[in-house]
């Protein structure tokens, strides 16, 4: 796990996702296509919804943070997101999701708590919100796009990323990925 040449004072930027399944991937990229211009639209493989933002971390901490993401995941609730609407800050454009079922809201908080224990993580002061970052920009793109024809997303895996940043944008690998419970995903 996480390679054998990682070195002790090896540094990772982490954070836990849940990722997408292909089928949303596939809508949201022909999504983007046709309703994102004035900015750097995020590719189909940096499209994920945030759980917790661990930032550079020790590469040391790693096992033990997957291992409470695995725990955390397995005890989850069937997750349903429903896209409500397309909101903007100053650096990225997202699509606001709703969480029907409440589970992957009570995930985040799990996870939080878990990692809080652990000490790698502390908790945002603003509450979670479910989201996919879709649209990067230096000035505000402006755009009020609709989002009613987005099918629900059915979330079956969690994921320990890892995010390298690089001239061309932030990369983002899957180092470990966990299955959540109230699913059967076939793997
Ligand atoms: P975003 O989806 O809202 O942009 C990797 O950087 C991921 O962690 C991004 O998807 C980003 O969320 C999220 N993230 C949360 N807090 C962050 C922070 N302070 N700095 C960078 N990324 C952060």
């Amino acid at each position: 796990m996480f390679g054998g040449s990682v070195v002790s004072d090896e540094r990772l930027r982490l954070f836990c996702a849940l990722q997408l399944p292909g089928e949303t991937i596939d809508e949201l990229t022909a999504w983007q296509a046709k309703q994102l211009r004035n900015g750097r639209i995020v590719p189909p493989e940096n499209l994920h919804v945030t759980l917790a933002f661990l930032g550079s971390r020790p590469a040391g901490e790693a096992p033990a943070i997957v291992a409470e993401l695995r725990e955390a995941s397995s005890r989850a609730g069937a997750i349903e997101l429903q896209a409500l609407r397309y909101r903007e800050t100053r650096s990225v454009g997202m699509i606001v999701l709703r969480d029907v079922t409440g589970a992957a809201t009570v995930l985040a908080e799990d996870l939080g708590a878990r990692l809080e224990r652990l000490g790698t993580y502390r908790f945002e002061r603003r509450p979670w919100l479910p989201h996919v970052t879709v649209l990067r920009f230096k000035e505000r793109a402006g755009l009020t796009p609709e989002v009613a024809n987005i099918r629900s997303i059915h979330v079956v895996r969690s994921a320990l990323y890892r995010s390298s940043l690089g001239p061309a944008g932030a990369t983002y690998d899957a180092l470990e990925t966990a299955a959540l419970g109230g699913v059967s995903d076939g793997s």
